[in-house]
């Protein structure tokens, strides 16, 4: 498809069901020794993308493909495998935890993770930051590195457990129960603004302690200014304003951090904490409301 002209292309999409594309995709996704795949399922996919970014994100996700392809046990488990910004995301959960007067090694007790891929970030609590933590789940879309990390996860005789499910369905997965730690990296940013403005007012009523955030930074402009979500071209990403979205949820921002144009990893770096209006702590705990 690389010899193909734009107009080939363009053809190709117009004429050529979405769903019969969707199964090529699928089809190279598979073919490891095809380079550069992830640009072959991209410009089958171009005007999905385009149309509907959430399903297009999901679909690439669920299916893992493109992106999704780093994520496996051999290069993520394990300390020295865990990347700049979640580091420094995870150096700011201490220090906050600890100015609210806890102790973050004794006294956190549940976690949850939304996008948790294959749970490294998850072992990685357990093992290095929350180690008296009873309860350490996550959830994510793509059910390869779900079943991969589970089988890899049960090998460590680890407490983490992290089961197939979509952000959008937090509500019925979680049920009413409550963990001190909600954590949410490098996940809102496949969703549009009203679609991840939902799942920050989910994770939130489900916040004992503190919801973690990362997201994609504006390189201009605190994110807290924007009125409308930018988009990354690279990627089609999206750039939200987080500090809002918590707002929105009746919620308070408690910490944050904006590192502009600084790239790390390969991505910017913006961090909101946040607490719900009320906060009483309380590990699995029923919710008041
Ligand atoms: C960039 S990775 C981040 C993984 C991990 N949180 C980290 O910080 O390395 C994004 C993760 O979000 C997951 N994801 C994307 N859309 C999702 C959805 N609708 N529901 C659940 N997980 C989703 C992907 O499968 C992927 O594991």
């Amino acid at each position: 498809m690389g010899a193909l002209t734009h107009g080939a292309k363009r053809a190709l999409r117009a004429f050529v069901p979405l769903a019969v594309r969707k199964r090529a995709a699928i089809w190279l996704g598979g073919r490891t020794w095809l380079t550069p795949r992830h640009w072959w399922v991209t410009e089958l996919l171009r005007d999905y993308a385009a149309r509907d970014p959430d399903g297009y994100h999901r679909f690439l996700w669920a299916h893992h493909l493109g992106y999704a392809e780093t994520y496996e046990v051999a290069r993520r488990f394990g300390a020295e495998n865990i990347n700049e910004t979640r580091r420094l995301l995870f150096a700011d959960l201490r220090e906050h935890l600890t100015g609210l007067g806890m102790d973050p090694q004794r006294e956190v007790h549940s976690v949850f993770e939304v996008g948790c891929s294959i749970g490294y970030l998850l072992r990685f609590l357990e093992t290095n930051v929350f180690p008296a933590a009873e309860s350490l789940e996550g959830i994510d879309i793509d059910r390869h590195a779900v079943r991969a990390g589970s089988a890899w996860l049960a090998g460590q005789g680890s407490k983490v457990r992290i089961t197939v499910a979509d952000m959008a369905d937090l509500d019925r997965v979680v049920g009413k129960r409550r963990f001190d730690v909600m954590l949410c990296a490098g996940v809102l940013m496949y969703l549009r603004r009203e679609s991840a403005a939902q799942v920050v007012g989910a994770m939130l009523r489900r916040t004992g302690h503190v919801l973690a955030l990362s997201g994609l930074a504006h390189p201009e402009r605190d994110n807290a200014e924007l009125e409308e979500s930018g988009v990354r071209a690279r990627d089609g990403t999206f750039i939200h304003n987080l500090d809002a979205m918590v707002q929105q949820a009746g919620g308070r921002v408690v910490r944050r951090r904006w590192e502009g144009a600084r790239v790390v990893d390969g991505n910017t770096i913006y961090f909101v904490f946040a607490e719900r209006a009320t906060t009483t702590s309380g590990s699995g705990r029923e919710q008041g409301t």
